[in-house]
């Protein structure tokens, strides 16, 4: 499932984390591809090092959690650490799958990548080109977001950017280890609840909406692992 997060950064939070990426130096980014995707990836990255990468990471961190939409959808056991990238003068990302297995910069931690979360701080005005294309079984999806939401997809695709033509795309990306690692069992769950949402919100709580709110939390019991 493919989903668009609106409003993910409040508008104060969204001129912080641009303040703070303005003055940032950037690296090539093959410091964290692995070796299928470093023969096609073609962009900059912000490194471990950068002195303000810790309050971005707290920001794009806190609003996504805080997030009733990610939540539902992502269904997090362990977020990752995010990143932030870069792409201008052609720069583009190939096609390529994330690495099922990584691990947060200086942590032993090993956390499966199941859910994928591009956070856009660049307005698609901005810039051209750029667009995230995400292959699954039904085709392939585009992504080009406003500034502050978010696309999440999962991370079992191959997906890639297109280069970046005028001016600059900037956007975090990060990983979640999903509590439910189906995305076929998260879809599911996540259209339960999204229909359970709007029940409860026509009808209140009801006999029926408490049942099934049950049945929810019964199937997130079969399924999550933590
Ligand atoms: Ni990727």
């Amino acid at each position: 499932m493919m989903l668009h997060v609106p409003e993910v950064l409040t508008p104060a939070e969204l001129a912080e984390c641009r303040q703070l990426l303005a003055s940032a130096q950037w690296q090539d980014g093959l410091a964290t591809a692995g070796t299928q995707a470093a023969c096609v990836k073609r962009n900059r990255q912000l490194p471990e090092n950068t002195p303000t990468i810790a309050r971005l990471r707290e920001i794009v961190t806190a609003a996504l959690v805080r997030n009733p939409l990610f939540f539902s959808a992502a269904l997090p056991n362990r977020i990752l650490p995010p990143y932030f990238n870069r792409y201008e003068g052609g720069e583009h990302y190939g096609n390529h799958v994330d690495n099922a297995i990584r691990r947060a910069w200086g942590s032993p931690l090993n956390y499966r990548t199941d859910v994928s979360t591009t956070l856009f701080f660049t307005d698609p005005d901005d810039y051209e080109g750029g667009e995230l294309i995400v292959e699954d079984a039904y085709g392939t999806h585009e992504a080009r977001l406003p500034a502050g939401d978010a696309i999440v997809y999962p991370s079992t695709t191959l997906h890639h950017v297109e280069p970046v033509t005028a001016g600059a795309r900037v956007c975090s990306f990060l990983w979640t280890q999903s509590m439910v690692r189906d995305d076929w069992k998260r879809h599911m769950l996540f259209d339960l609840d999204t229909n359970i949402q709007l029940l409860r919100a026509n009808l209140g709580d009801t006999a029926e909406t408490v049942a099934l709110t049950s049945h929810y939390h019964n199937l997130l019991r079969l399924w999550a692992e933590t």
